[in-house]
């Protein structure tokens, strides 16, 4: 292992009826309440009503900013630090998906600075402080209910971004699985793809002696693949839900990630994509990660053995590395391909006209991966193979 800190001071309120705390959560940051959410569903489900008679309970004064965009634009950050100065806000309360809580972390690193919060996702400044942040959350994807990350979209310069810091951990987050009743069968393959991608993006470093995180990565992974085939005929069961949804957050809130240096070539190589078509994350994810995989099976072929033999239960004997691990590489795409995941660029109707430009964006900061270094030759040939 490497040295390493942990740090993680989100308060996660996990369960059934768990709305409830915001009564108690709310007042201990001040009154002035920026109410954010997305394009409606909250509307649609009734959990706008709750979270408003919750705060109305308490004596909040809401400001909203609602129609947070999936891939949460920079004109929208824009928006709301301007409400959180023109209405002295105490408390950013982000009711939604990762997009709605990356854009409310945006904000509350934004209202804190003089600038314009993009400096940060450029590395040309680092937050010195946020606005603090609760979350509701309502899709089980991103992990960013427990993490300090967020990506952001400047929708001018067609870049998607992630960035991250210390001061952007929300303060406390509500977890009911219920809240996530209403996420459509697609939006739902979308999140458990998402949830797997950040265990591979964890699974495949370089570093040594990591049995125990390797054993809770494969353990999250198996548990998402028991769990996706039966939540998707039945979106309503709670327990379901409520595991996808604790895999969601354990996936991505460092827990199972000490001490190790992950890869996270792809969602470099995913969000380029989505800065340029617009399309669900995990969707673009569905189809890049099994490409980057096949494209960089030999740099340690024992590292995508030991997943084909742990988590998708290759037979090992008589067969080299190789070969088991290009068997784990292809039962992962059954699998995705039998929850209804895209499988190729084409779905999204993209061919490779744009294929330069998103290599482009994707090398921006320089190659890139942990795992395996990558040019932007490499990012191109993933592409093609994907298309
Ligand atoms: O906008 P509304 O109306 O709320 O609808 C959303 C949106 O259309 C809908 N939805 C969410 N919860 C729902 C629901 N519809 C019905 N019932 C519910 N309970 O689902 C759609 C997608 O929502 P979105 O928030 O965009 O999805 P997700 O949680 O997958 O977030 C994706 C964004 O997060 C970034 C992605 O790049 C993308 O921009 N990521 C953030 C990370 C982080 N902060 O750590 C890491 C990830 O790897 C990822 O890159
Ligand atoms: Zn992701």
């Amino acid at each position: 292992m490497r040295k390493f800190e942990f740090y993680n001071p989100t308060k996660l309120i996990f369960g059934q009826g768990t709305l409830e705390a915001l009564k108690l959560e709310v007042p201990k940051f001040g009154k002035n309440v920026l109410l954010m959410y997305g394009g409606g569903s909250i509307k649609r489900s009734g959990l706008y009503d709750k979270v408003i008679a919750q705060l109305n309970a308490i004596g909040a004064v809401v400001t909203e900013l609602a129609g947070v965009e999936p891939n949460p634009r920079l004109s929208t950050v824009h928006t709301g630090v301007a409400l959180c100065h023109e209405h002295n806000i105490d408390l950013i309360l982000a009711v939604g998906g990762g997009s709605v809580l990356d854009c409310a972390k945006a904000v509350a690193v934004g209202a804190k600075y003089e600038g314009d919060m993009w400096d940060f996702v450029e590395r040309k400044a680092a937050p010195k402080g946020a606005l603090p942040l609760g979350t509701v959350l309502t899709m089980a994807a991103t992990g960013s209910e427990m993490n300090n990350g967020s990506v952001i979209t400047n929708e001018v310069t067609q870049e998607k971004m992630g960035w991250g810091s210390v001061h952007a951990f929300p303060a406390f987050s509500i977890l009911d699985p219920e809240n996530t009743f209403s996420l459509p069968r697609d939006q739902t393959v979308y999140g458990m793809v998402d949830i797997m991608s950040h265990v591979l993006e964890h699974y495949f470093h370089t570093d040594g002696n990591t049995t125990v995180q390797d054993g809770f990565c494969e353990t999250l992974l198996r548990t998402v693949i028991d769990t996706a085939p039966k939540l998707i005929e039945d979106l309503n069961n709670y327990e379901l839900r409520e595991t996808i949804m604790y895999c969601g957050t354990m996936a991505l809130n460092g827990m199972v990630s000490m001490g190790f240096a992950g890869d996270w070539a792809t969602h470099n190589i995913e969000h380029a994509v989505s800065a340029v078509y617009d399309i669900p994350h995990g969707g673009g994810l569905a189809i890049l990660f099994p490409q980057w995989m096949k494209y960089n099976l030999n740099t340690n072929p024992s590292r995508f053995r030991q997943l084909a033999v742990n988590v998708f239960g290759v037979d090992p004997s008589g067969k080299t590395d190789e070969v088991i691990g290009l068997e784990g590489i292809e039962a992962l795409r059954s699998f995705w391909d039998s929850i209804g995941a895209p499988k190729v660029l084409g779905d999204y109707d993209i061919d490779d006209s744009e294929i330069g430009n998103m290599a482009d964006k994707a090398v921006r900061f320089g190659p890139f991966g942990n795992f395996r270094k990558l040019e932007r030759e490499d990012v191109v040939e993933i592409y093609k193979l994907a298309l």
